[in-house]
């Protein structure tokens, strides 16, 4: 019998580290990049559908053809040659504009629902090929967990799971576009060059001190961001390990030993910065979490 009904959760990421080594055809960026998902999950919900619907209720991100989920829809539907429609609804409970991969992982959790919903039987690396084809960080979204990330995004390898620590994530109430964090790099260029072959051995290691000694993001120094020193600083006095933005920005956050010293942190930044996030890493991807018949 068919499936009436798939429930998704897709995780948002967060650099542990992030460095820009060099430029790609097409505009992007080489990039070398340790990336870990976190417990901030889109929750996703498809059904079949006569029609193709996207909705992302309570959310200002646009329903157009820019749409990441919209895209992988089409792009599923694309490839499989399926003759069927889907109604997706999206509840996003990550921030937008944050460089948390939020868009990435709607397109991944389209693509893994979509699999799911139409028992496509989809490989990884199909879903991955369809992934990369919508955003840069649509792979890394799907496969989740701990990765060192190279090329633009889409040279995954996967990592043994992060040692055990908990992020506190502050959003400022203004957000930053990709594209020109990007060029504002290219314009200035960075100080900072973080050191991802080292924090790979820390992350083998599970060594949660030489993880946060190699943690910092070449896109910071030049982003428009203008609330990255301060958050880093208020982070640093409540006792972060280490703190840094996160992809493009503009969200910051600190990583701490223990759950106990993550939620003193997130209640005394609560008191000035509306979006404090409190999240564990997390060891996968996009996934169906429920499917009904
Ligand atoms: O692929 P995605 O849509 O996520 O990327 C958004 C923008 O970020 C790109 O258009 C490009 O300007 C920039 N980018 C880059 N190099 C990368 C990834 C993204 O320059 N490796």
């Amino acid at each position: 019998m068919p499936l009436r009904c798939v429930t998704v959760l897709a995780p948002a990421k967060l650099n542990l580290a992030l460095d820009v080594v060099g430029t790609l055809p097409g505009g992007y960026h080489a990039l070398d990049m340790l990336m870990q998902a976190v417990t901030l999950h889109e929750e996703l919900v498809l059904r079949p559908s006569p029609g193709l619907t996207v909705r992302m209720p309570g959310s200002f991100v646009p329903v157009n053809p820019k749409n990441t989920a919209l895209k992988a829809a089409l792009a599923f539907f694309d490839y499989t040659g399926l003759l069927a429609g889907v109604d997706i609804t999206v509840h996003k409970k990550t921030p937008v504009r944050a460089g948390m991969g939020g868009g990435s992982a709607d397109a991944a959790g389209v693509l893994v629902g979509m699999n799911e919903l139409f028992a496509a039987r989809l490989s990884m690396s199909e879903l991955c090929a369809l992934g990369a084809g919508i955003g840069a960080d649509v792979p890394f979204a799907l496969l989740g967990g701990t990765c060192r990330v190279q090329g633009k995004g889409d040279l995954l390898k996967p990592l043994p799971p992060c040692p055990a620590c908990r992020f506190v994530i502050v959003m400022p109430s203004i957000g930053v576009s990709t594209p020109e964090a990007f060029a504002r790099y290219d314009a200035l260029g960075s100080p900072l060059h973080p050191d991802c072959a080292a924090q790979e051995q820390a992350v083998r290691a599970g060594d949660l001190a030489a993880l946060c000694a190699s943690a910092g993001n070449a896109l910071e120094h030049c982003s428009a961001a203008t609330q990255t020193a301060a958050i880093r600083a208020r982070l640093d006095a409540a006792g972060a390990l280490a703190s840094l933005m996160t992809g493009s920005g503009a969200a910051v956050y600190g990583i701490f030993a223990d759950e106990a010293a993550a939620q003193a942190a997130a209640a005394s930044l609560r008191a000035e910065y509306r979006q404090v996030y409190l999240a564990a890493p997390d060891r996968g991807g996009a996934r169906v979490v429920r499917a009904v018949r």
